[in-house]
């Protein structure tokens, strides 16, 4: 193992260096002599869920299958977050529980893939030295030749200790897979991945160093894309980047994509995350206010209420600037649905700094947050710059505070909602009450009504008639929206 970082895409199997190299490619005609059955399992973001799908559609095109149950699998492929501390201890635990499984059944190939396997490169293998594969975001396409090589060892009966690791972790600018085919569930939403990497440089941020630059996929191909997924029966498109309305192909921008993608015939409904606030264009306002399938909500993350902290944060927006913007969306927009992300405790933030974040959701009145501690990525520039020195138990105060407050406002504007009417899109059987089905609003709240006559895939107007935490309960009127 003692060579790895020499060789940051292959190790000393004696593979090519550079991708250009690699010959075999997926969908080439290769056939696959060794053929696998494999479990991808996934953490994290929404981005990750459409990553597994790609690799789902790179091991299957090459000849392997994927399993839904990991006791079919011979190959487990956990695909993994980096974003905060947690999601890394969750998957060392996780690796742990498979190192168990590779005792019972030693040919089991465990797989690292995605930002934890690009944030700790050769290190993962210090924790966990039972993985055999490593793999960061812009590899997959080298699934196959991976999966070969650890296989040959495996026939060749090589022991356990003496093979070899496979690391594919170069960065890699001009990978988008555009030419891969993901396998999807089926279903009534799809997330489709228009744009990959990020240039933000937020200081808070490990995204940058483990997705590399921002790399946007051709329109035109999108488009074709979506025109694909309506004929498969999905109603919604999920529209995914890391900083989502930074897309641009040639002279075509975010709001020209949504205009493009909202047009397609068939298609019900349009979302989009994660934006970003400084790339909120009139092009994309225009976009959501005039194109009925594009959703009237937006995730915009703040962050911090707080100027000074955002500059520490380096999100290039002032708290005036984004208050501004919402006021814009909110005019131009009336009733869009707002949720954001904050994080709290963020390299010194005071009280007062504090307070500004809080009083500004307070003003906002978001329909629901994501909100977080501050947790130290390694390599992130305010892991370079910025000591980490909010004590935790502040952290956590401050984060349960916003979470109070939060809860209060979400609960509040659900109960405005009580005898209004929302179109919502059938995606299913309620867990709980089968006779009942559930969906979403279009500003995407959850909502359950007995099923009537309804079909899953109908958009139905349904009168709420009460509400829980965190889902509207009500009947459907009128048939169909
Ligand atoms: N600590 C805490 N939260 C973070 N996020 C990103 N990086 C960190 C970090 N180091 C949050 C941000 C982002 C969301 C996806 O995760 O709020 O918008």
């Amino acid at each position: 193992m003692k060579d790895q970082t020499l060789f940051p895409l292959y190790n000393k199997r004696g593979l090519p260096e550079t991708p250009q190299q690699v010959s075999q490619k997926p969908g080439d005609g290769t056939q696959q002599t060794h053929p696998r059955r494999v479990y991808i399992e996934t953490y994290g973001c929404q981005m990750n869920v459409s990553d597994s799908e790609l690799m789902a559609g790179i091991l299957t095109q090459s000849g392997h299958q994927t399993v839904m149950h990991i006791d079919d699998a011979d190959v487990v492929l956990v695909n993994t977050c980096a974003i905060r501390e947690n999601a890394e201890t969750k998957v060392i635990n996780r690796l742990q529980h498979l190192n168990h499984r590779k005792r019972r059944q030693p040919e089991l190939i465990i797989g690292v893939c995605g930002c934890m396997a690009q944030h700790l490169r050769d290190r993962l293998l210090e924790a966990a030295p039972y993985v055999d594969l490593v793999m960061g975001p812009d590899a997959y396409r080298n699934l196959p030749i991976a999966l070969d090589s650890l296989i040959r060892d495996e026939e060749a009966h090589i022991s356990l200790t003496d093979r070899d690791p496979f690391l594919g972790l170069r960065l890699d600018k001009t990978e988008d897979y555009a030419d891969i085919a993901p396998i999807r569930k089926d279903g009534i939403r799809a997330w489709l991945t228009i744009q990959r990497g990020c240039d933000k440089m937020c200081t808070f941020c490990i995204v940058p160093f483990v997705r590399g630059r921002e790399r946007s996929l051709p329109l035109k191909l999108l488009v074709e894309d979506v025109e694909k997924l309506v004929d498969q029966g999905f109603k919604e498109v999920v529209l995914l980047g890391q900083t989502v309305n930074s897309y641009r192909d040639n002279g075509s921008d975010f709001g020209d994509l949504l205009f493009a993608v909202g047009e397609v015939n068939g298609l019900e409904r349009v979302r989009f995350t994660s934006p970003h606030p400084a790339d909120a264009t009139d092009s994309m306002i225009n976009a959501m206010a005039s194109c009925p399938t594009v959703c009237k909500h937006l995730h915009l993350p703040l962050q911090s209420g707080s100027t000074t902290v955002l500059e520490r944060m380096r999100r290039t927006y002032t708290a005036e600037e984004y208050r501004t913007l919402v006021a814009k969306l909110r005019e131009r927009i009336p009733n869009i649905a707002l949720s954001t992300d904050i994080i709290v405790g963020f390299c010194g933030e005071t009280d007062e700094e504090f307070e500004q974040t809080y009083q500004m959701m307070a003003n906002i009145r978001y329909d629901s947050a994501f909100m977080f501690k501050y947790s130290e990525r390694e390599g992130t520039l305010a892991h370079k710059a910025l000591p980490d020195d909010v004590p935790e138990t502040v952290k956590g105060e401050r984060l349960k505070q916003i979470i109070e407050l939060q809860e209060q406002i979400s609960a509040d504007i659900n109960t405005a909602a009580i005898g209004g009417t929302v179109a919502v899109l059938v995606e299913g059987e309620s867990r709980r009450e089968t006779e009942k089905y559930h969906g979403k609003t279009d500003g995407f709240k959850t909502a359950v009504f007995p099923k009537m006559d309804s079909k899953i895939g109908d958009v139905v107007n349904v009168r709420v008639d009460s509400t829980t935490a965190h889902t509207l309960i009500g009947q459907i009127i009128n048939g169909h929206a």
